[in-house]
């Protein structure tokens, strides 16, 4: 029998318990990011592109301490604490960006978030995803939905979603990441130009791009309905894991980004989320008309 990461015994987490402790300490860590003054000459990371804070920190902080109390036996894997030696495993995993849409954050554009994922055998099975400058939660459990402040069910159109009729129809989210040179940044920006450009000249003229700052918020507004489609190499499993359920659970799908990459890890680097459609139709031929875009391919 195939692995069900879900599939129950006495010691099987317990995903909807997991689910309410988790959007309690995204609340928490909402007052953090809210009350904070983010020193306007953060600390970089790789450069000055990547940034991190102090708030990340103390959120993470707060989020681990939090976690390791309530559930001492489930690993931890976070972005502030991430050591590359120690990669995600089959174990039941908490997978924490304290602070998705770090440079929004340091600038004062109010699109950030908490994003709290969890994963069992490496899939994502609880996400929970809050932006506490717009008080908007995302969350969803494996098999049991996603929603949108706990009572609105996602996609936001529900059945009368639109059917997805192609790249020229779709709104697109993109990032250009923080390496901003080299082979993956030659491939994102000759996409982007391919994608962009007029169809008489050789393009897929999508509708528009769209680059807000936050992966998870990204998937997020997949999976509500309102981005068509979003693709992004370069981001780490804490960036979209939690958003990976809550997609799922609302009907999108979530691929590789890079070509027949039907199969995708939550840890493999490249992605392509793609929202939900009346009985998912477009949905595949969505993605292979996008890969058919790619410009060369995302290695990291
Ligand atoms: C970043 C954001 C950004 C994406 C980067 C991420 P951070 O996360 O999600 O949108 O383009 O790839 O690293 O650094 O703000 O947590």
């Amino acid at each position: 029998m195939a692995d069900n990461p879900t599939s129950q015994s006495e010691s099987s987490p317990n995903l909807n318990e997991i689910h309410d402790f988790l959007i309690e300490i995204a609340f928490k860590a909402g007052d953090i990011i809210t009350n904070a003054l983010p020193n306007t000459d953060p600390g970089s990371k790789k450069n000055s592109a990547d940034l991190v804070t102090e708030y990340d920190r103390a959120v993470e902080d707060m989020v681990s301490a939090a976690l390791k109390e309530k559930y001492p036996t489930y690993q931890f894997h976070g972005e502030e604490s991430y050591d590359p030696n120690r990669p995600l495993t089959d174990e039941p995993t908490f997978v924490i960006d304290p602070i998705d849409g770090t440079i929004n954050f340091v600038h004062g554009f109010p699109h950030a978030c908490i994003s709290l994922g969890f994963t069992v055998k490496r899939t994502p099975v609880v996400g929970v995803v809050f932006n506490p400058s717009s008080r908007t939660l995302y969350s969803a459990i494996h098999g049991q939905g996603a929603f949108l402040n706990r009572t609105q069910r996602l996609p936001l159109k529900g059945t009368d979603i639109e059917p997805l009729s192609g790249l020229q129809n779709a709104l697109i989210s993109i990032e250009w990441g923080s390496d901003r040179k080299g082979k993956n940044w030659e491939t994102k920006i000759r996409t982007f130009e391919k994608l962009g450009q007029d169809k008489e000249d050789g393009g897929a003229m999508v509708r528009a791009f769209r680059s807000m700052g936050s992966a998870a918020l990204n998937i997020c507004a997949v999976a509500e309905g309102t981005l068509d489609l979003y693709w992004e190499g370069g981001c780490w499993a804490w960036d979209v894991c939690a958003g990976w359920v809550i997609l799922k659970e609302a009907g999108g799908i979530i691929v590789d980004g890079n070509p027949d990459g039907w199969e995708p890890t939550v840890d493999g680097r490249s992605y392509l989320a793609v929202r939900a459609s009346p009985e998912g139709a477009g949905q595949k031929e969505l993605v292979r008309e996008f890969w058919s875009n790619i410009q060369g391919r995302l290695e990291y």
